[in-house]
């Protein structure tokens, strides 16, 4: 038997030490919060993702009665943004949230394992990796790439196998 280890790089940075067009990619995410539903767990997360062409596209959390036919403000975002740029490689996305008393939270935000697949493969669609802006009160956490997040990932050519 033999032990490996994986190993994954992220960058923290206060606000202020973003570059514009991740600041403007943050303040998106924030305002797509308030479009959340979120009635059961009060929780209002938004997402906004940066596409190639320079459109952002934004979305949230939209919650239902029967639990799991709710998503997640990541997946909305990105399915959107796939079924309206289809040919669109996706850049960025932020992510940030605020709880039951609508304070952005101060832990960032990080996607939940459904979303990291989706984001996963998005990025092997376009071929180009995606650079993810977990949002916290205090600090913003900045991934690569979505291929770092999952770790021995699903991988749809075991399909064709
Ligand atoms: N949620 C997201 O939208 N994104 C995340 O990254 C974590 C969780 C939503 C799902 C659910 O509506 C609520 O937050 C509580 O889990």
């Amino acid at each position: 038997m033999t032990t490996k280890t994986f190993t994954m790089q992220y960058a923290c940075a206060a606000f202020e030490e973003l570059s514009l067009e991740d600041r403007a990619l943050v303040e998106e995410a924030k305002k797509a919060s308030a479009t959340a539903y979120a009635p059961y767990s009060n929780f209002h997360v938004g997402a906004a993702v940066a596409l190639e062409n320079g459109v952002v596209v934004c979305g949230s959390n939209q919650e239902n009665a029967a639990y799991p036919s709710g998503t997640c403000a990541e997946r909305c975002a990105l399915f959107y943004a796939n079924a309206t740029y289809p040919t669109v490689a996706v850049r960025a996305l932020a992510i940030a949230a605020t709880d039951a008393e609508g304070a952005f939270t101060i832990a960032p935000i990080a996607p939940c394992g459904a979303c990291r697949q989706v984001l996963l493969e998005t990025e092997q669609r376009f071929g180009k990796p995606i650079r993810i802006l977990l949002c916290g009160a205090q600090q913003v956490v900045i991934v690569e790439s979505a291929l770092s997040l999952l770790p021995l990932q699903f991988d749809a050519q075991v399909l064709d196998k």
